[in-house]
């Protein structure tokens, strides 16, 4: 069987690695004397590569060769990505893809090519890279009525709050120390501000709950504001700050979804997950909960899944694979501002003791925090569980302080 891999970045060289390095045992899984890379799809030049024969600029060559069923599109981001897939699949190859963009805005589209073709659209690598996320929610928790998933999903996000936590770096420090050991991108933007991480829960919303959830709808926040004294705050409540993505049922077929960074108590099993490292908790109705710990990203776990991916294809050519979801009808996802939760809140206050009477006039039972060194004119305090919007309402209408952070408090 012949594969041809578009994009030869480090997830791409990745995978021609892994299929090269573990060749024999990854052929003899398979339903085929061999599995080989016959064309890498790369616009740069490789004329020095040893490979570089397989190297290919023109993406027509892949399509019209009827020797390639399975074609890796590890290129990121939609254009031309979508294209080429959308454009393989009709010709009824199988497309496998690490591309979590991709994945959350087309893959509706892609998944229906695939059926109507007679197709594989397979994307175990778009989320939690190395980790089997994907695989276990279609299959093995197949039983399940899946009610909730939460988790960590971006492992450079993790890593800056890992090092503000434990090593009292500020978030600059933070990304420096990312960027430095190779896990932030020059431009960080779509780690810290939350893209990734809404790209991702996409997926897993969509898998989960059978309509496709697009980044669009999905409430959006990211670490930038978060502050060492939040830090501080955080563990005086018995806490930390992660960065999570949710989607739950929500009555009336509708579902939840939001990233944001959120106060996560000692007690859950994403408050140990530190560094790079992703988890995934998902609460099935007949299991309970079950996490999924590993590696999020990376050219080695995520090029294993992708291969997986291939072998999977490669024994399921003809026969299609429903990894699917419909479309979703519109409001499907709700206002984040219904959601029933309680509050974070750091606040500036000229007089303290007059604010935290207005507090506990406002809220019957808020919980006031403290810490080492605080500046005399700051409060900090968690709200009692109420509607986000209502919360809100009455926090702004507490005259006696300017609010500097509002953090949600996670119930995962
Ligand atoms: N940049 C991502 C992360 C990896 O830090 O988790 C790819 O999704």
């Amino acid at each position: 069987m012949y594969v041809a891999v578009m994009g030869y970045g480090t997830v791409g060289s990745g995978v021609v690695e892994v299929l090269t390095k573990n060749h024999d045992s990854i052929v003899k899984k398979s339903l085929h004397d061999d599995i080989a890379v016959k064309y890498i799809l790369d616009c740069r030049d490789f004329s020095a590569h040893l490979d570089s024969k397989k190297f290919i600029k023109d993406f027509n060559t892949i399509l019209e060769d009827p020797e390639i069923d399975v074609v890796v599109e590890t290129m990121g981001g939609i254009d031309p990505a979508f294209d080429f897939s959308l454009a393989c699949l009709k010709k009824g190859k199988s497309v496998v893809t690490s591309n979590k963009e991709l994945v959350a805005a087309k893959g509706l589209e892609l998944l229906n090519a695939a059926r109507e073709n007679n197709a594989n659209f397979l994307f175990e690598a778009s989320v939690g890279g190395g980790i089997p996320i994907i695989r276990p929610i279609s299959q093995c928790l197949a039983a399940n009525e899946i009610e909730e998933i939460c988790g960590i999903l971006n492992g450079t996000t993790n890593f800056i709050l890992s090092k503000m936590i434990k090593d009292n770096l500020s978030f600059d420090q933070s990304l420096k120390l990312a960027q430095e050991n190779g896990y932030a991108e020059k431009d960080p933007t779509d780690d810290i501000d939350g893209h990734d991480a809404a790209r991702k829960i996409c997926i897993l919303a969509s898998l989960c709950f059978g309509n496709h959830v697009y980044p669009e709808h999905v409430y959006t926040e990211g670490i930038t504001n978060i502050t060492l004294a939040d830090i501080d705050y955080a563990s005086s409540f018995g806490s930390v700050i992660k960065l999570i993505a949710v989607a739950k049922k929500c009555s009336g077929g509708k579902i939840y979804t939001i990233v944001s960074p959120a106060i996560v108590n000692n007690a859950s099993q994403l408050s140990g997950v530190d560094d790079v490292f992703n988890a995934v908790l998902v609460k099935g109705n007949a299991t309970g909960d079950v996490v999924f710990y590993g590696k999020g990203a990376g050219k080695m776990p995520t090029a294993s899944a992708v291969v997986a991916d291939v072998i999977d294809c490669s024994n399921h050519l003809i026969h299609r694979k429903d990894f699917g979801w419909d479309a979703s009808s519109e409001n499907y996802v709700t206002d984040y501002l219904d959601a029933v939760l309680s509050l974070y809140v750091r606040a500036r206050a000229k007089d303290p003791v007059k604010a935290l009477n207005s507090l506990h006039k406002t809220f019957d039972c808020a919980t006031v925090l403290t810490r080492k060194n605080a500046p005399a004119d700051e409060i900090a305090f968690v709200t009692p569980a109420a509607c986000e919007r209502d919360l809100l309402e009455k926090i702004r209408g507490i005259d006696e302080i300017e609010i500097l952070s509002t953090i949600r408090v996670s119930e995962c």
